[in-house]
């Protein structure tokens, strides 16, 4: 239904934008989500300019005046809206893919935020030169504010099992998607860097073994922790920080213009994993999660082994050969590094706090797993 949506919430210039409004972009797009043709729904109503209103209103709200609350909203529009080039095939799909009125709400949506994340850079490394550039995206690495970051100390050393399955449930999202993600990566990219993305593809696919499939090696760690496999509700527990994350990757990737950003990014992504995903196996281990069946870690082990490759693999057999083809973009692909660097930390820093904000266990089921 979408009966707030004809006229009653305008766009005028002296119109405030409250909490409600967010709420009445949020059911204005998933009404026209929901029906067969988008387009037509909005424009029947006379909703087409209140949705280009209120998509401006809140993501002025969201990346000019640090509004936590529209941020969440407008990054789960994205999200959403992805997701329509993503979905499985299955009867009854919508023409929606290529909504005009939808993309236009997208392309919205993502210029406020990349703007908003080019204002958060900070210093970007210049004149740097094909061959350097690993070593410039390491240095980026390894000085930004979220490399060790604390989460992974506290899963490590003091998180109760609790506290570690909740970060599995929010990890969820962008774990399962990673295959689209490699398989967006290969499209339409220079013939001599397309064996090392093959690479990370057939790593993804279990290397031929379907047991071996990352999307199936996850499954099982969540099988064995008897969590439900629900991705709305993994999703609608996200943040913006989570979301944002997601985001950024799916916006790089549907985006040509975004390559070397994207190459920046996933360089980052590959570097990241495995001393990261090895405090939290010493962590799962302490709290007994996997101890009885060492295999349900195996999603993690894997990433600590294959990503300590990928990540070199990614930097000398991808970004040095394109960018000795486009010496001028190796800014962008410090960009992206940087904006993923960005991306991860508030995420981290948010999944910290999420963490934290659990109660408790008693002290008899503390004793139990200790
Ligand atoms: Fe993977
Ligand atoms: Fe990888």
């Amino acid at each position: 239904m979408l009966t707030h949506a004809g006229g009653a919430v305008s766009a005028r210039p002296d119109f405030q934008p409250t909490e409600s409004t967010l709420e009445v972009l949020q059911s204005m797009v998933r009404d026209a989500l929901s029906h067969a043709d988008a387009d037509l729904f909005l424009s029947s109503r006379g909703a087409v300019s209140d949705l280009h209103g209120l998509v401006e209103s809140a993501c002025g709200r969201a990346f000019s005046k640090d509004d936590a609350s529209a941020r969440e909203v407008v990054h789960r529009l994205l999200h959403d809206l992805y997701g329509l080039h993503l979905c499985k095939p299955r009867s009854g799909l919508t023409g929606n893919q290529y909504s005009i009125e939808l993309l236009r709400a997208r392309r919205a949506i993502e210029k406020a935020w990349i703007q908003w994340e080019v204002s958060r850079l900070g210093v970007v490394p210049a004149e740097i030169q094909p061959e350097e550039i690993g070593q410039a995206i390491k240095t980026l690495w390894r000085e930004h504010a979220g490399y060790n970051h604390t989460v992974f100390d506290f899963m490590k050393s003091d998180a109760t099992r609790p506290q570690i399955i909740k970060y599995f449930t929010t990890d969820y999202a962008l774990n399962m998607r990673f295959y689209d993600l490699i398989v967006l990566s290969l499209v339409g990219i220079d013939e001599d860097v397309r064996m090392e993305v093959a690479h990370n593809f057939w790593d993804e696919m279990g290397q031929g073994n379907q047991a071996r499939t990352h999307v199936r090696l996850y499954r099982d760690l969540l099988e064995y922790l008897g969590i439900e496999d629900t991705p709305d509700q993994f999703v609608d527990a996200l943040g913006w920080e989570g979301l944002s994350g997601y985001n950024l990757l799916l916006y790089f990737a549907f985006n040509r213009r975004e390559y070397f950003r994207s190459i920046g990014a996933l360089a980052i992504t590959e570097l990241s994993d495995p001393e990261q995903y090895a405090k939290l196996l010493a962590g799962c281990r302490r709290v007994g999660i996997g101890t009885d069946r060492p295999s349900v870690l195996d999603y993690y082990s894997e990433h600590v082994e294959v990503d300590a490759l990928h990540g070199d693999g990614w930097i000398d057999n991808v970004i040095v050969p394109v960018l000795k083809r486009y010496p001028g973009e190796a800014r962008a692909v410090l960009e992206g590094a940087i904006m993923r660097l960005n991306s991860s930390k508030a995420y981290w820093d948010w999944q910290l706090a999420e963490m934290k904000s659990m109660p408790s266990p008693p002290k008899t089921l503390l004793a139990a797993v200790g």
